[in-house]
């Protein structure tokens, strides 16, 4: 039987890492097989793909940015997520296609349809079962990452992740029955078990889990 596939969006900050940690573990003791990941860097290739926005004063275009995260994502797709899913896994990656609509798309302004059809080509039309947007609000998700060393991304500014979580929400809007959004200013716990409900019916639903 085919595993399933859920992916977990939003800001810098909201969280995301923390909870496809504790759904794993989670998932985890119901002895499901799981396999968490993440973009860019879920595979070799995806890494040395990450450390190139990483090298200091490299300047890279809007373009050049959708066109690396799109390779990122065709090579995580092919290695990583189609082949855990055809063993029967539950596959958690901590973002995907959505990411790159929203920072690439309504972040740094690229044309909305065109970054769509990328993401199409580079998943193959592939797309999640179930997407978490763990929603924040900018000021508090930069509160929250306060103190630690900033990225290109978090180094841009607070209108382009206002653009950012305003493009998720309206992602969202269109899709609610794969987008669940959640408001991620409340306890862990609290987002956690509306989380764990959700993936369960998705469980039952696929006849993964009776
Ligand atoms: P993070 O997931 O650790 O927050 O860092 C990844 C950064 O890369 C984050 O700032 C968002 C950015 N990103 C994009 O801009 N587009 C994408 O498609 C992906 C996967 C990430």
């Amino acid at each position: 039987m085919r595993g399933c596939f859920i992916t977990f969006e939003g800001v810098e900050g909201a969280g995301k890492t923390t909870h496809v940690r504790l759904l794993a573990e989670w998932l985890r003791q119901q002895h499901l097989g799981v396999v968490e990941s993440r973009e860019p860097d879920g595979t070799p290739l995806g890494e040395a793909i990450l450390s190139i926005f990483h090298i200091e004063g490299v300047a890279i275009s809007p373009l050049t940015e959708l066109f690396l995260f799109e390779a990122a994502r065709h090579q995580h797709l092919t290695e990583l997520i189609e082949p855990a899913l055809a063993r029967g896994q539950v596959v958690l990656c901590d973002r995907f296609a959505d990411s790159t609509l929203a920072y690439q798309g309504y972040g740094r302004g690229l044309d909305l349809e065109e970054v769509d059809k990328l993401n199409h080509w580079a998943t193959l039309g592939m797309r999640p079962d179930l997407t978490i947007l763990l929603d924040l609000e900018i000021p508090a998700a930069f509160e929250r990452i306060r103190g630690r060393p900033l990225d290109r991304f978090e180094q841009a500014g607070l209108e382009f992740h206002e653009r950012v979580r305003k493009g998720y929400l309206e992602i969202a809007a269109r899709e609610p029955g794969r987008i669940l959004p959640l408001a991620a200013d409340r306890p862990v716990e609290a987002v956690q078990a509306e989380i764990r409900d959700r993936v369960m019916r998705l469980l039952h639903t696929r006849g993964i889990r009776s």
